[in-house]
């Protein structure tokens, strides 16, 4: 099934914002007008208020909140979580990324191979000892290799939120996005708790579509073994208004609230280590490799 059969376009959107990117010529890692720096504090990530980028930004979230329904995400679950798109080693995936520039972050202007290098090095200088959460800094977004093949960033990249439930006040562009889902109107749908149960659990949440879930699906597939910990902190990193805003803990269990300290602590790296001093990838690349060897071996199936 193509998956851009069960997309349609807004007619106030540019085709250029609707399709998904065909990739920046790489020497645009290196633009002058980068919106980060190295002295940049942490109060000046995740501006969504302002900023050269704000516009692309908003638009990509406009789409995402207006396409991101119960039904949007069922079909996405059938069509890409049996894993039969193509089959691809780890780190051809990661150094996919290098045609890939992020629609919604208002943060960054570089490919994103860059992001999974500084991400994961990050941690592996504060966790070095934990081999496999430098590994999941590394391919946190490599299910965003979506993009590529042919889905809109709308269903691949930015924050994450449940549907099938109302959606809270911590979402960024809550006021302004929402207007034309079908799901906001719907009472089955735009309660406190929807149609899930108190305290079921995120495992049972439906999730917009994107990049985490994706991957997650991915790593489960092809039985890597990647510890709990790692595996929920890339099915929840973009999960914003939970991690970060503390949303949505009426549909949470046990579990959720064992592991939130994970996900809180990988956010620091995910957000905190995106500088214009782009690491030496082929100098890391070694490293790297004996952790995809360990964890994530061999050709997997996407
Ligand atoms: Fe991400
Ligand atoms: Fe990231």
């Amino acid at each position: 099934m193509c998956v851009f059969s069960i997309f349609v376009k807004p007619e106030n959107v540019s085709s250029s914002l609707y399709l998904c990117s065909q990739g920046p010529d790489p020497s645009l890692a290196y633009r002058p007008n980068l919106k980060t720096n190295e002295t940049k504090e942490k109060e000046g990530y995740r501006n969504f208020e302002s900023g050269d980028l704000i516009d692309r930004v908003f638009n990509t979230y406009k789409l995402m909140h207006t396409h991101q329904t119960v039904d949007f995400v069922n079909q996405m679950n059938s069509v890409w979580t049996g894993c039969s798109h193509t089959k691809l080693g780890m780190m051809d995936a990661i150094m996919s990324l290098d045609q890939l520039v992020d629609e919604s972050d208002p943060d960054v202007d570089f490919p994103n191979s860059y992001h999974a290098f500084q991400t994961a090095e990050g941690i592996r200088q504060a966790h070095p000892d934990n081999d496999w959460f430098h590994l999941v800094g590394l391919i946190h977004d490599v299910g965003k290799t979506m993009a590529l093949w042919d889905v809109p960033q709308w269903a691949v990249v930015g924050d994450t939120f449940p549907v099938g439930c109302q959606y809270q006040n911590s979402i960024v562009f809550r006021d302004n996005s929402f207007m034309d889902n079908p799901d906001e109107k719907n009472s089955r749908y735009n309660t406190e708790f929807g149609i899930y149960e108190p305290n079921c659990g995120l495992d049972k949440v439906h999730m917009s579509w994107g990049h985490d879930e994706y991957l997650y699906r991915v790593l489960r597939f092809n039985n890597c073994s990647i510890p709990e910990e790692g595996l929920y902190m890339i099915r929840f990193h973009s999960f914003y208004p939970w991690h970060s805003h503390g949303d949505y803990m009426h549909l949470c269990n046990e579990k959720d609230l064992r592991l939130l300290p994970w996900v809180q602590e990988f956010n620091k790296f995910d957000l905190y280590t995106k500088t214009t001093e782009l690491p030496d990838v082929d100098k890391l690349k070694p490293y790297y490799q004996s952790l995809i060897d360990k964890y994530c071996p061999g050709i997997l199936k996407w």
